[in-house]
């Protein structure tokens, strides 16, 4: 069921969906706190779309990522896929559903076991659901075309391999089992500016040959415009704003994406000059302690004294739903140009 009683709307939904790690101290390791690392999200996909996800450092992005797959139990919330609340389920009924949801790391190099074969790393988890010795080999090859390398790659080790090489094998091993849905961790975080670009472009057309869907989480706010159909921002742990992408890049109505859009560089120096930064004031404050009211109220620059006590709730702020958490919400964002769809992208844009 998703959130407005309708089943199957959404190929997965979070509902309110919290992780609180809890802070150990003493020699008794008593807990003393928690750090609120993902703090009640609601978050919807649709099948087929690519949900952008950006935020600061430590917005909670890559333990929203684990919950959803199951990596970290949830303190509270729940997990929608197909209409069924994953969270429920025993370890049988995971195993089935985990095929369907996969998840692409920030960094080749280490999320690649150094002392296995490509070829084994690929077929690890088609082994793990009892494909034949023959067709793993096979689908391996087939797997290792598809990422664009060669199938006489299948006998090496990742560290004769680039990066961006490396992060085809992860993307072959996540595309392995047909899953639907493909968590993407900052896939192309750790690659060169010009390798980000391949990386990019290949996610993109294996989405449309498989119907994949993605959320894909990146600091880079160009990469992101570029690949998602909508963007949630993150803050401390919560969605602050959730929109259609030329939506939210065009007209941000939280003061956090304003700034957070506002030091996107613009390459035209005319356009550059034109332009105001929003320079954001202060340290994001402690997930382990975030302020009362709107978490955000500290370093906001359109901060009222009615925001230090009051939730914002995620609210639907114009049609075409798009939401933002803000009682004082930008009235008009700053124009940025618009993204041209379909156009492959390229390094730096
Ligand atoms: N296993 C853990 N135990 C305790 N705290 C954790 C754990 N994992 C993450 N945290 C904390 O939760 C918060 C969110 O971390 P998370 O890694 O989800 O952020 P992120 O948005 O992915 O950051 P980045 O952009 O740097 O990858 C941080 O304060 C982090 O220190
Ligand atoms: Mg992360």
């Amino acid at each position: 069921m998703s959130a407005n009683g309708q089943a199957g709307e959404y190929l997965l939904e979070t509902r309110d969906l919290k992780m609180h790690f809890p802070i150990k101290a003493g020699v008794f390791k008593r807990t003393v706190g928690h750090v609120k690392a993902v703090d009640g999200v609601d978050l919807q996909v649709r099948k087929g779309e690519t949900l952008g996800l950006v935020g600061e450092s430590g917005c909670g992005k890559s333990t929203l990522a684990r919950l959803i797959l199951r990596l970290h139990e949830a303190t509270a919330g729940e997990v929608f896929f197909e209409g069924e609340n994953i969270l429920k389920y025993d370890r049988r009924q995971m195993m089935k559903v985990r095929r369907n949801l996969q998840i692409i790391f920030q960094d080749p190099y280490a999320s690649l076991n150094p002392r296995m074969t490509v070829g084994s790393i690929i077929a690890e988890p088609l082994r793990t659901h009892k494909g034949t010795t023959d067709n793993i080999k096979r689908r391996v090859q087939e797997l290792l075309e598809i990422v664009g390398l060669s199938p006489e790659h299948y006998n090496r080790y990742p560290h004769e391999f680039s990066g961006g090489q490396r992060q085809r094998i992860g993307v072959a091993r996540a595309i392995a089992l047909n899953p639907k849905v493909i968590i993407c961790d900052e896939p192309v975080s750790a690659l060169d500016v010009s390798i980000q670009a391949q990386v990019v472009n290949l996610l993109m057309d294996l989405q449309k040959e498989f119907d994949l869907t993605y959320i894909f989480i990146a600091h880079d706010l160009s990469v992101v415009k570029h690949i998602s159909d909508r963007v949630a921002v993150m803050y401390l742990g919560r969605v602050v704003e959730i929109a259609d992408r030329n939506q939210l890049y065009n007209r941000p109505l939280h003061p956090y994406t304003n700034s957070l859009l506002s030091a996107i560089p613009i390459p035209d120096p005319k356009l550059e000059r034109q332009r105001q930064r929003v320079v954001l004031t202060g340290d994001v404050p402690s997930p382990a302690n975030p302020p009362p009211g709107c978490t955000f109220h500290t370093r906001c620059p359109r901060v009222q004294d009615y925001c230090r006590n009051n939730v914002p709730p995620l609210e639907r702020q114009e049609e075409n739903g798009h939401r933002a958490s803000c009682f004082f919400p930008v009235v008009s964002g700053q124009k940025i140009e618009e993204p041209t769809a379909s156009t492959p992208y390229k390094a730096g844009e």
